[in-house]
């Protein structure tokens, strides 16, 4: 049942996205690229079809659904209101890894898709074989990241096989996504906006149109709860443990250093700039420090690495706190169950 076929030419030239699209309204669920990350899709209007998400994804049931769509047209049928600066951001960053919250219109979609919650989140991906296929399946598709709930989002169709193979109907295989991190999460239903989840729009991006967005307090302090119901779980870690280091690179390395001398095989998460440093069992290099966008799109292809790895530790560099560093950090907290070591 497996529909795996190499995006090439553009939109028109692929051949499977119509065989995908058959499947969607079958109710199937088919993994599919997106800008940031492979999605998998199902019908958004259909019970059965979110249920095969959730069941295939091994995800937690209470955590809602993103919808995406490819016209504007699309979100009136079920969203309620839609606020003005909601309507800014759509028109300047749609489409684009931009997914916003409205008020949505009851009994209309599946409410496995957005569990107990009177909103909906609501993205238009910018990436061709995406619209493509939500255009042909003529359906808002529910698409959470096409991974086993826990791991990194998928940024290669293989990564979505390792996690899925033979728990879901299809990939559409449209080659790795550019972004790399998850879409930007914004709640516009507040006077001052709120993003629930730093993703591929910036928040200097987001002030830009719409002026003063607010960070979720929930991201950032240990203890409070996330407005962001996904943002709760344990996420993106690798099998052996992830420490972020907070110091330079001789201080990673004299960690290094003490670990392999009591035995143990030590990887480095590290950076173009600096992986011909390390002395370590594994270096992995995710992406050049000074080009931050380099480091999203590599990020998670980084992290799946240490499972092909006999390692025991996994120490990390960190990166700024800004532009797309901010979901960059989001990410590896999460993957390091916010272990952080500080160099004195
Ligand atoms: O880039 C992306 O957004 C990718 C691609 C496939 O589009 N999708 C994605 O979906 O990351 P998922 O399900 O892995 O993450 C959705 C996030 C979760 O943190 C979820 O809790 C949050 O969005 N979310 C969904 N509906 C929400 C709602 N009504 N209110 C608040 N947060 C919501
Ligand atoms: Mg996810």
């Amino acid at each position: 049942r497996w529909t795996v076929d190499k995006y090439v030419d553009g939109a028109d030239s692929y051949p499977h996205i119509s065989q995908a699209a058959d499947l969607l309204k079958e109710n199937e669920v088919v993994a599919f690229p997106t800008e940031t990350v492979y999605g998998l899709g199902g019908n958004a209007l259909n019970d059965e079809a979110v249920a095969k998400i959730f069941a295939a994804k091994g995800r937690p049931s209470d955590n809602p659904l993103i919808i995406h769509i490819a016209d504007m047209n699309q979100l009136e049928e079920f969203v309620e209101e839609i606020p003005e600066k909601a309507e800014q951001l759509m028109e300047k960053l749609w489409p684009g890894p931009l997914t916003l919250i409205f008020k949505k219109k009851e009994g209309i979609l599946s409410h496995m898709a957005t569990p107990e919650l009177s909103t909906v989140a609501v993205r238009m991906p910018d990436h061709p074989v995406a619209l493509a296929l939500i255009k042909e399946a003529g359906l808002p598709i529910a698409a959470p990241s096409a991974n086993r709930s826990g791991k990194p989002s998928p940024t290669t169709a293989a990564h979505v096989w390792d996690d899925l193979n033979g728990r879901i109907a299809g990939i559409v295989d449209g080659g790795p996504t550019g972004v790399g991190v998850e879409s930007t999460v914004v709640d516009c239903t507040e006077e001052t906006p709120v993003i629930l989840r730093p993703g591929g729009v910036t928040k200097e991006q987001l002030e830009a149109i719409i002026g003063d967005v607010r960070m979720d307090p929930g991201l950032q302090e240990a203890g409070q709860a996330p407005k962001s119901p996904g943002m709760k779980y344990r996420h993106y870690a690798p099998d052996a443990p992830l420490f972020l280091v907070d110091g330079p690179k001789e201080f990673i390395q004299k960690l290094v250093d003490e670990k392999r001398a009591e035995g143990q095989s030590v990887a480095v998460l590290s950076t173009e700039e600096t992986k011909d440093f390390y002395q370590a069992d594994y270096v992995v290099a995710c992406g050049k420090r000074l080009n931050l966008e380099t480091v999203a799109s590599s990020l998670y292809d980084a992290l799946r690495q240490f499972n092909h790895m006999e390692v025991d530790v996994i120490y990390g560099e960190m990166f700024p706190n800004e532009g797309v560093g901010h979901a960059i950090m989001n990410r590896l907290m999460k993957a390091a169950g916010h272990r952080v070591i500080t160099s004195e």
